[in-house]
């Protein structure tokens, strides 16, 4: 176990007096005041991350939105943090538009994408001006045409295209390929184009593409930013569209397990600038504004999850540590065979000399967070930190076993406040009701 290693690339994580701090804020004592399971985000380095991607494009492009996919953490605190860095907005449902907006967020910022939207979404985003709606099918776009024609308004709209290229990712979370449900084929593509230039009420500004998640390599991110920008331009030259936008969507991955490469920022931003300039030059047209819609790259490393030992076991020939987690807390285990780091949050200098699996208390067999990992010899009652766990692990937190989504606070620098609290059965059963059929039966023996 290489815990420098493991420290280095998140420099938001400490070591003090051999115990594991978040900056200057000691986990220990975040679990004694706010019991555990407890998620803790960094709002400074949310900030960072932010700051990173901000800085890459700079340097690369002369017009961007970076914006942040909600669905990799929609929490109050993440939303309106980064919507005071003006960060944009990428959503997929009428509630996430909702948010975005009452977050600050610029309508002009947000970008609207989802492979089966309702009227209603697509109506919400043309009435309130919503910067990019993008479409994926053809069906959706005369839709988007009707609805913003019954509204006597002009939306503004993306195609997401259909690339067909392979992302090295996990099988659930690509979504590159013909065989997945998203976006039109380029063939079907030519149709849409054609159709744009007969819509009155349509005004096509972008292409779209996102090929799947956790993206560790370059490559298929650079065919994509080829493929996109030649169409790009082919709907320019061959349609006589106004295009002015490529959204290269999100993906790009995050070193959850310390490999020998991984991407940064800037590595992407360079990548996909260069291969889009060299398609651009010669053409005499203007450079594109830049849409970018990260989730992971910002919010992932922010978090932990502090969970305790309830007990230690041994089982057949392995020992468990069997934490008050569960996969209803932090599903990415459970869902994608996720691996993320989990470390002692005390006496960090013994040996790593056993190897534990780590179970929670949900009662189902996927309700494991690792599976033969070292750690040092634990006890119950002990903490364990679970590591990046801020992009899509709230957001798809949920009450199954009738558990609460855990307390969260979020930190900034020696501030420490509640953003989330627990929830009580009252909040969980808040908006269902017993029918009156159920509440008049007379207690009868079957
Ligand atoms: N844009 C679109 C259209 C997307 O579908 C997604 C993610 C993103 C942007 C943001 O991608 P990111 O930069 O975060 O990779 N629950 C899975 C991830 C599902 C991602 C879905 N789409 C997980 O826990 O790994």
């Amino acid at each position: 176990m290489d815990l420098s290693k493991i420290l280095k690339i998140r420099s938001h994580l400490r070591i003090r007096g051999n115990n594991l701090f978040i900056r200057n804020i000691s986990l220990k004592k975040l679990s004694e005041e706010y019991g555990t399971p407890l998620y803790v985000i960094d709002a400074e380095r949310i900030i960072d991350k932010y700051k990173e991607i901000y800085n890459s494009l700079s340097k690369h492009f002369k017009e961007f939105n970076i914006a942040y996919s909600y669905k990799a953490n929609h929490s109050l605190s993440v939303v309106n943090l980064l919507s005071k860095l003006e960060a944009g907005a990428t959503v997929t449902s009428y509630l996430g538009m909702e948010l975005a907006l009452s977050s600050g967020v610029s309508p002009s910022n947000v970008v609207l994408v989802g492979p089966s939207k309702t009227k209603e979404e697509l109506r919400y985003a043309i009435q309130n001006n919503i910067g990019l709606t993008v479409v994926e099918s053809y069906e959706e776009l005369l839709s988007v045409d009707s609805i913003a024609n019954e509204l006597g308004l002009v939306a503004n709209v993306g195609i997401r295209v259909n690339l067909n290229i392979k992302s090295n990712t996990h099988k659930k979370i690509a979504t590159g390929l013909l065989t997945h449900k998203f976006g039109v084929n380029v063939n079907e593509l030519h149709l849409l184009l054609k159709k744009c230039k007969k819509l009155n009420n349509v005004n096509l500004v972008a292409l779209h593409s996102h090929i799947g998640s956790q993206i560790l390599d370059l490559n298929p991110l650079k065919r994509q930013a080829i493929e996109l920008t030649k169409l790009y331009i082919k709907s320019i030259e061959n349609y006589n569209l106004k295009l002015n936008t490529l959204d290269f969507g999100g993906g790009v991955g995050v070193p959850y397990l310390i490999r020998k490469s991984y991407i940064t920022y800037e590595d992407y931003a360079k990548v996909i600038s260069t291969e889009m300039k060299a398609l651009l030059k010669n053409k005499n047209l203007e450079e594109p504004k830049i849409i970018v819609e990260p989730g992971r790259y910002i919010v992932a490393d922010s978090s932990i999850l502090l969970t305790k030992v309830n007990y230690v076991k041994k089982l057949g020939n392995k020992k468990w540590l069997l934490v008050d987690a569960g996969m209803n807390d932090f599903m990415r285990v459970a869902l994608y065979d996720a691996y993320h780091e989990i470390l002692p949050v005390e006496k960090l200098d013994r040996k790593f000399v056993e190897k534990y699996n780590i179970g929670g208390p949900v009662c189902e067999s996927s309700d494991v967070f690792a599976f033969n990992r070292m750690l040092p010899s634990m006890k119950s009652g002990e903490l364990l930190a679970m590591l990046d766990v801020g992009a899509y692990g709230l957001s798809m937190a949920n009450n199954y076993n009738i558990r609460s989504i855990p307390k969260t606070v979020m930190v900034w620098k020696d501030k420490v406040e509640v953003a989330r609290e627990k929830e009580s059965l009252e909040d969980i059963v808040k908006k269902e009701k017993v029918p009156n059929f159920i509440k008049e039966l007379q207690l009868v023996s079957p």
